[in-house]
């Protein structure tokens, strides 16, 4: 039956202390269906997902599972599973330094008397992953590989258990444009095979190409359940915002190229790191959006990562406003005006059981050096400031940072750079995971840190942001700047050519 309601969730409440996460919502997921859970962040949609899954408690409602009677209250995540749920969460959560197959076989390896079978382990964790088009080798660590692969891998142990409702809690965010299509082809096969998917996103264009249904939610509340077909995207945005919504297109780029010929704020040569990034050239000037682009794994994280001396490079010379510096740790780069807001902020970045406050600090504390801190009045202030500027969602400034939202836990990270004030700021995917509305807040800064003289280096997977935010753009493939596309010349199909190469772009 191909309308059999599989899950249905009513009128489920959830307090944490202050917060009012879920109050009284209702989902219903049937066989076959792919549903959008959407909302603004902090909206309600992971802790929904979490007590689905028995991950947290909640306080009244009802929900039932196709096939089992009865009312699953508080349960285990164990019984979930058993009940045929499988998850994969919006932070990856596995095993970094056991392998591949060990991450995709936890908990339910193959034995034999009683032994690991690390032989049919890793065959079958290999023939798993050769079945989505992932060609790894499954025995080396997990940790050797890039965010996006370890989702992937998050993803294919779920499939493996063959589920019978699949949860994705922003699995997209690391994905490039070619690991996306292969999710979704992967999802539209578990959907003609019956599973019904929940899929958490802030990405409306993949929303409307995978998703028959969406569910939003308001500040914990329901807005209302729709067919995709039924709802255009401007009212998608506007239930999500609670008001409506003028058009994402309003930004406008910063001076024009003369205003930006101006000082040279980064001089880089032949600076390169074996095995990551080959010797590259790069100029930055004042006012300058310099974007990179490639495919996910091209090397755009690691030329960040190598200038901001995250990965000390092994050969080159770099000059911060004409003057030479050596940068073989962060601390130095930040020291000489920079800053880097990394790509894998759960490990690089947050400190989740310090409050909002201290994490917005951090950067800026470091840089004036660990003797000289700041009186509680300033801190605040400054909190404060930016809370506000950012628009982040908090019970206040004292707040654990742990308790906040995956996408306002981003905002703190990003607040925590842009206090620092540097000449020249490194954003990598400094939007992924946070909702449309403050997306486009955060583009319009960007410009706007532009207009004021500072120099950003804008790494993102989605070209259209880049195209409203950078004034240039280094092409990178396989580890090697292979090109710059220069303003003029700054446009879907150019971007695209000259990733994909062969197109005689260099
Ligand atoms: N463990 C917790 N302790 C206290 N408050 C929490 C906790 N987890 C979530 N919250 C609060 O509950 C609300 C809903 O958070 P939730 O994580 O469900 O949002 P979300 O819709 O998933 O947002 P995002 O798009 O940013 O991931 C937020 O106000 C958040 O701060
Ligand atoms: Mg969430």
């Amino acid at each position: 039956m191909p309308n059999e309601i599989v899950l249905a969730m009513r009128s489920i409440s959830k307090t944490f202390p202050g917060v009012q996460a879920l109050d009284h919502v209702d989902f219903t997921l049937r066989r076959g269906e792919i549903h959008a859970l959407m909302g603004e962040n902090g909206a309600g949609k992971s802790t929904l997902i979490k007590v689905l899954t028995g991950v947290e408690e909640f306080e009244s409602g009802e929900i039932t599972i196709a096939g089992f009677k009865g009312n699953m209250i508080n349960h285990s995540p164990q019984e979930a599973q058993a009940h045929g749920i499988s998850t994969v969460y919006q932070e990856v959560n596995l095993c970094p330094n056991l392998s591949v197959a060990e991450n995709l076989f936890i908990g339910r390896e193959p034995k034999r008397a009683g032994i690991i079978d690390w032989k049919t382990m890793n065959t079958k964790a290999k023939d798993l992953m050769e079945s989505l088009d992932i060609h790894i080798d499954v025995t080396r660590a997990l940790e050797n590989y890039s965010i996006a692969l370890q989702q992937m891998f998050a993803i294919a142990r779920a499939v493996d258990m063959s589920a019978k409702v699949l949860i994705l809690d922003e699995p997209t965010s690391s994905l490039d444009d070619i690991e996306v299509e292969k999710l979704f082809h992967l999802m539209n096969r578990l959907k003609s095979e019956g599973v019904g998917i929940i899929f958490v996103t802030h990405f409306l264009e993949q929303v409307y190409e995978v998703c028959d249904k969406i569910t939003v939610l308001r500040n914990g509340a329901l807005v209302g359940e729709y067919e995709t077909e039924k709802l255009p995207r401007v009212q998608l945005v506007a239930k999500m915002m609670g008001k409506d919504f003028d058009d994402l297109a309003a930004i406008k780029k910063g001076g024009e190229a003369e205003e930006r010929s101006g000082e040279l704020v980064i001089d880089a040569q032949g600076i390169g790191k074996q095995g990551t990034i080959k010797p590259y050239d790069l100029l930055v000037r004042k006012g300058e959006v310099i974007g990179l682009t490639g495919l996910l794994g091209s090397g755009r994280s690691e030329l960040a990562r190598s200038l901001y001396g995250a990965d000390k490079p092994d050969s080159g010379v770099l000059k911060v406003k004409g003057r030479q510096v050596s940068v073989s740790e962060p601390l130095d780069a930040m020291k000489a005006g920079m800053a880097y807001l990394p790509e894998n902020r759960k490990e690089e970045g947050i400190v989740s059981d310090l409050s909002v406050r201290d994490n917005l600090i951090l950067a800026l504390q470091a840089k004036k050096g660990m003797f000289q801190p700041f009186g509680r009045k300033e801190q605040e202030e400054l909190a404060d400031k930016y809370i506000e500027l950012l628009q982040i969602k908090t019970a206040g400034r004292e707040t654990p940072v742990k308790s906040l939202s995956g996408g306002n836990q981003q905002k703190v990270i990003l607040g925590r750079w842009l206090l620092t004030d540097p000449d020249f700021l490194i954003l990598d995917e400094p939007t992924r995971g946070i909702d449309v509305g403050t997306k486009t807040e955060i583009q319009k800064l960007v410009v706007k840190l532009s207009e004021e003289g500072k120099s950003v280096m804008f790494i993102s997977s989605e070209v259209e942001e880049m195209l409203r935010t950078c004034s240039r753009m280094a092409v990178l493939r396989d580890g090697q700047k292979v090109g710059e596309l220069e303003e003029g010349e700054l446009d879907q199909n150019n971007i695209m050519k000259a990733i994909a190469g062969g197109g005689g772009d260099e």
